[in-house]
């Protein structure tokens, strides 16, 4: 393997905000991002490649009591459909479970067929929708993931 899931801080801003913008078209500001790296409530993790140092793929999450809400998943265009971003997520999985989690939310854009497909093979279900939740005006699925903490 050449590469490894570091947590990811304020020094990996720019990082952030490159893969944000290649691979949805800059969905956070400058401050968002700022926010996202230095919350302590926030998990935020970076798939390394070793060779170019370059961050590949990044998912962001809160931790609100014993539920985590992810805020963003996304893989460098060029390295999607390798498994990234279920190495990712199995990764984000693992490290919330001494957290005793006992269930992860996301909203997707109700049109966002590769997320959509990404999220149902990582065993989310959609448990509602939000209409007119986007600034172009589309929907949003709320999906949810029980992670079997509980008893
Ligand atoms: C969603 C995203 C993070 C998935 O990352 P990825 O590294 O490409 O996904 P993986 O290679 O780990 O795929 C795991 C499984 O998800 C499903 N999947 C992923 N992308 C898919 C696609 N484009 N079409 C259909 N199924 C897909 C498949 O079941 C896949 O398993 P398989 O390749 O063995 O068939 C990536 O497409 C991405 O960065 N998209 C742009 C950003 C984005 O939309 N983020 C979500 C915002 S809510």
């Amino acid at each position: 393997m050449n590469h490894k899931i570091i947590q990811l801080g304020i020094m990996h801003l720019n990082d952030c905000m490159d893969l944000d913008q290649k691979s949805l078209n800059g969905l956070w500001s400058k401050s968002q991002w700022e926010k996202e790296l230095t919350e302590p409530k926030r998990i935020c993790l970076g798939i390394l490649e070793f060779e170019t140092k370059k961050i590949l793929g990044l998912c962001s999450a809160w931790l609100v009591i014993d539920e985590l809400h992810i805020t963003f998943i996304a893989v460098h265009p060029i390295h999607q459909r390798k498994g990234l971003g279920k190495f990712l997520f199995l990764d984000l999985i693992k490290r919330s479970k001494p957290l005793q989690i006992n269930q992860i939310h996301l909203e997707v854009k109700n049109n966002n067929e590769p997320a959509k497909a990404f999220y149902k093979s990582m065993g989310f279900k959609t448990v509602g929708i939000r209409s007119n939740f986007y600034k172009d005006g589309s929907d949003a699925l709320m999906l949810n993931k029980e992670t079997h903490n509980k008893g």
